[in-house]
């Protein structure tokens, strides 16, 4: 199982995974966050997939915020569910907060994630921000020294 920065080819197989996770999700507005890694914005979000076999098992997203760009956003944590519980999710995210760590001038401070699941993501170090944030998702952060 290795990770690496999507590629535009691994669009469609990211689509599917996020369609099966998400249905209820507008499918257009999905596939232009998607695509939006390979635009020419100045602030683009990057993809990082989970491989195993030439199979992508899973996805997650980061890009650094408008707010300030020390603090970065993780979104669109995606892993297939044939692969759930395999330790894939974990991978994912490590790499993504190592990725994140490798930026440079500035340096990032704080990672935020909004997410249903605070449990998972206390494992990596994230910590409530608020109690209730919006519906039933919860805003977590993680400082980085
Ligand atoms: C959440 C998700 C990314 C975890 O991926 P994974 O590959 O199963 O994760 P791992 O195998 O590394 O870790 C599994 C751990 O996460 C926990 N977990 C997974 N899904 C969970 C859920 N819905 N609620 C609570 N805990 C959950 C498991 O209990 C397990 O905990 P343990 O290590 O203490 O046993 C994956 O299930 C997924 O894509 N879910 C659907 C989309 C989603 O909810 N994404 C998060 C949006 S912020």
């Amino acid at each position: 199982m290795e990770t690496r920065k999507a590629t535009k080819k691994d669009i469609p197989k990211m689509f599917k995974i996020l369609k099966t996770n998400s249905p209820k999700y507008p499918k257009k507005l999905a596939l232009q966050e998607l695509n939006e890694m390979f635009s020419k914005s100045f602030l683009k979000p990057t993809y990082i997939v989970v491989e195993d076999k030439k199979e992508i098992l899973g996805f997650g997203g980061f890009i650094p915020s408008w707010i300030d760009y020390r603090v970065f956003n993780i979104f669109w944590v995606n892993i297939n569910p044939k692969y759930k519980n395999r330790g894939t999710g974990s991978k994912l995210i490590k790499e993504i907060i190592n990725q994140i760590k490798k930026y440079k001038k500035p340096k990032p401070k704080m990672i935020l994630i909004s997410t249903k699941i605070p449990k998972f993501y206390e494992k990596f170090g994230f910590k409530k921000t608020t109690s209730k944030y919006d519906r039933n998702y919860i805003l977590m952060e993680k400082k980085l020294k």
